[in-house]
């Protein structure tokens, strides 16, 4: 952090502190911590591993065990799954001894979905995790205070257009020995969504273990494309962790035993899929890869060493209106890119995938004739020149816009202290409560020196802009000084998103329209520190008068 980012921060801080919370910014003492302190451990140091020495693992397709019958209708029966959580171990590299983890099912990243569209699903998600937490919780963060139990989840699935009581509200954990059955109905068109644990004061931890997985939704539209499918489309999450020398996964914590939370977590380790340096056997022809940024709070900015270009056909909510040439995706937590990689031009070769200028796994491409794996068939995949129509929401549909700042608290030492979304705590009461089927626009205004990406439960919505204001004079007058003229989402943005990157210093602007439930959602920064202190908030769709 510079001196101008903290001084800057602070100054927002008072001013949090001194209007816009009469209370004040106020954190209870944890009552008495029984449990012993998280210690710093010594951090492996990933970059001493032998690279590419064990293959991708592809997550299996989760399979239904039943047919139940679906709550909305219950002559109607739908499949039925059920996932437990689970303590693992896991070989996360050839060279390091197992980890544990904590899993959907045997593997985190946990078992793929594979679902069609208007098809709905009934998931039973049961816990079945130990009643110790082996991540260091924070008994002073609002909701994982000492009287609560250690070991909580709850399931949220990211993305979906979901009942209010399926969608892994934050207050709805349960604990080990407990189970929810959930509802998704899918009414939505095919996108790449994910599921993760959200229990209330201890999401980043449950993430941190392993609690998530990959969702796919299909329809007639995507099948039309004739995208490599199969074996020739491959889901990608990626995240970053800490390890100790032990290879077990090391949360980093602050020097404070009270409060170990730390505003950013960043690990050395870039995983994908769960493994370290992972290589991939491809063909030399198209591939269609499923890219999820899966990480607590890392950006993710992934490049081929080779610098052939590639295609992104969709982003968080589906496909977009045309393929867009990239050499470069970035992806916040959360955003998911939805990529095409043709590696016809290829053959025999190694070509690295990177983040910035560090190596994260590697494309092994056939020679065109490979005796070990048969004559390669033709590649009858195409890459569209359309893809779907993303029809923009026009402005004057907005029957409301919402001004909400976003806000990083520091305490007198200027150490941040929490993050706030419209300088309400996640107790204080709903104030946004847009009425079901109405459009509305949303304007995260940043405050901060940080990108937060921020997510709506429920919905997707378009991005309209993002423009540089004044802060300072925000701070001191209240009012919006811009600096220059609203930029343009990235061709790569300009699809249906349910998570947005809001840039430091800017207004970036959303426009939502809530389809789906009348109920209590939530919306809330994904980088998951800042979620759990703090930086997420209720809202309520009103179903209509
Ligand atoms: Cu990805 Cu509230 O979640
Ligand atoms: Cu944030």
């Amino acid at each position: 952090m510079s001196l101008t980012r903290r001084t800057f921060l602070h100054r927002g801080g008072i001013l949090t502190a001194a209007l816009a919370l009469p209370q004040g910014v106020h954190f209870p003492q944890p009552p008495k911590p029984q449990r012993p302190a998280p210690k710093f451990r010594t951090t492996l140091d990933s970059s001493s591993l032998a690279r590419f020495v064990d293959p991708l693992p592809i997550p299996a397709v989760a399979q239904p065990v039943d047919h139940h019958p679906s709550p909305a209708n219950p002559s109607i029966k739908l499949p039925y799954y059920r996932v437990a959580m689970r303590q693992i171990e896991s070989k996360v590299h050839r060279d390091m001894k197992p980890t544990r983890l904590w899993a959907y099912g045997s593997s985190s990243p946990g078992p793929t979905f594979d679902t069609r569209s208007s098809q709905g699903i009934l998931v039973e998600w049961a816990n079945e995790l130990p009643t110790q937490h082996f991540l260091p919780i924070d008994h002073s963060i609002h909701g994982a205070e000492s009287d609560k139990p250690d070991v909580r989840t709850v399931v949220h699935l990211h993305g979906a257009k979901a009942p209010a009581d399926s969608d892994g509200y934050p207050d709805n954990w349960y604990v080990p020995g407990k189970s929810a059955l959930y509802h998704y109905p899918n009414q939505q068109d095919a996108a790449m969504l994910w599921y993760h644990d959200h229990a209330l004061g201890i999401n980043r931890l449950n993430v941190f273990a392993g609690l998530l997985g990959a969702f796919f939704v299909r329809d007639e539209v995507e099948d039309a494309l004739n995208l490599p499918g199969g074996k020739y489309e491959i889901p990608l999450i990626f995240y970053d962790r800490v390890f100790d020398l032990e290879g077990q996964l090391n949360y980093p914590v602050s020097g404070d035993p009270k409060s170990p939370w730390l505003p950013e977590v960043f690990g050395d380790a870039l995983l994908v899929n769960g493994k370290l340096f992972p290589y991939l056997d491809v063909e030399p022809r198209q591939y269609r890869f499923r890219v999820l940024n899966g990480a607590n709070g890392r950006f993710f900015h992934l490049s081929l060493s080779n610098r052939q270009t590639f295609h992104q056909i969709g982003t968080d909510q589906g496909l977009l209106p045309a393929p867009v040439e990239l050499k470069r995706v970035i992806l916040a937590p959360a955003e998911r890119a939805d990529l095409i990689i043709d590696f016809s031009a290829s053959a025999g070769e190694q070509i690295i995938v990177r983040n910035d200028s560090f190596d994260v796994m590697q494309f092994r491409v056939a020679t065109k004739k490979n005796r070990s794996q048969g004559n390669p068939a033709r590649d009858a995949s195409t890459l569209p020149a359309v893809l779907r129509p993303v029809p923009k929401i026009p402005e004057s549909a907005a029957v409301n816009t919402r001004m909400l700042t976003l806000v990083e608290v520091d305490d007198l030492v200027q150490r941040p202290v929490t993050m706030l979304l419209n300088n309400a705590h996640w107790k204080m009461p709903v104030t946004e409560n847009p009425v079901l089927d109405s459009t509305e626009i949303w304007s995260l205004i940043n405050t901060t020196d940080d990108s937060h990406p921020i997510h709506l439960h429920l919905v997707r919505f378009q991005i309209l802009d993002r423009r540089s204001f004044d802060v300072s004079n925000y701070w001191a007058t209240g009012k919006l000084k811009f600096f220059g003229p609203p930029i343009p989402p990235d061709p790569a943005e300009a699809g249906w998103k349910d998570t947005v990157r809001a840039d430091p210093g800017m207004v970036t602007r959303i426009i939502i329209r809530f389809e789906g439930y009348p109920g209590r959602y939530v919306w809330h920064c994904h980088i998951l520190e800042h979620e759990d202190n703090e930086m997420m908030r209720p809202y309520d769709v009103i179903a209509k008068p």
